[in-house]
């Protein structure tokens, strides 16, 4: 029994801030989000990115990321209501060639433009983006480093 509330007692945060983040505007990861990647054809899968770890690429997808995609995942990738995290797993550690073609094809009944009207480069350079957040994870915005850092801002 004592087990049982020392668990309790210290599961208490938890829900805590469980609770406090649901009534902002954070995403809610569904059950079925992230599905779309597993469905991508194997070839498409493997398919290079022309542009990957070019520099140049990460800031042209930076821009163009905040032109069409932070309104919906979050001016640093962690998300909205409107659009998934790109800043989990499940989307850093798929395949250039997948990231590709969920922007190419979309996920139009859950909410996710088709994205095809962009020029082919464009697509790779948001991948290359979207790929070098993994490296960027440490200064995730929810992470405490990053906190400590926006704590010291002088007024
Ligand atoms: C109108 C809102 C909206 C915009 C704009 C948008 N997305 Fe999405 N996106 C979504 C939603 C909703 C999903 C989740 C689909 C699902 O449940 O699988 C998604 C899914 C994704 C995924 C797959 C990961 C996942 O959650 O399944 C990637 C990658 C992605 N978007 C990248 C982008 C990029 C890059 C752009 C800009 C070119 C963009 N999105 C613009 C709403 C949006």
């Amino acid at each position: 029994m004592k087990a049982l509330t020392r668990f309790i007692i210290s599961a208490l945060p938890v829900i805590g801030v469980a609770v406090f983040a649901g009534g902002r505007d954070l995403p809610q990861v569904r059950h079925s989000d992230y599905a779309e990647l597993t469905k991508v054809p194997e070839k498409a899968k493997a398919k290079k990115n022309p542009f990957a770890n070019d520099p140049d690429a990460v800031a042209a997808g930076g821009k163009l990321y905040e032109e069409h995609c932070a309104q919906c995942h979050g001016e640093k990738g962690g998300g909205t209501r409107h659009g998934a995290s790109l800043l989990r797993d499940e989307v850093q550690q798929a395949t250039p060639g997948t990231l590709f073609w969920v922007i190419t094809n979309g996920v139009v009944r859950k909410g996710m433009p088709v994205w095809s009207k962009l020029p082919e480069p464009e697509r790779w350079q948001l991948v290359t983006f979207l790929q070098s957040l993994k490296l960027r994870s440490a200064n995730h915005p929810d992470s405490k480093i990053n906190k400590e850092a926006k704590s010291k801002t002088i007024p």
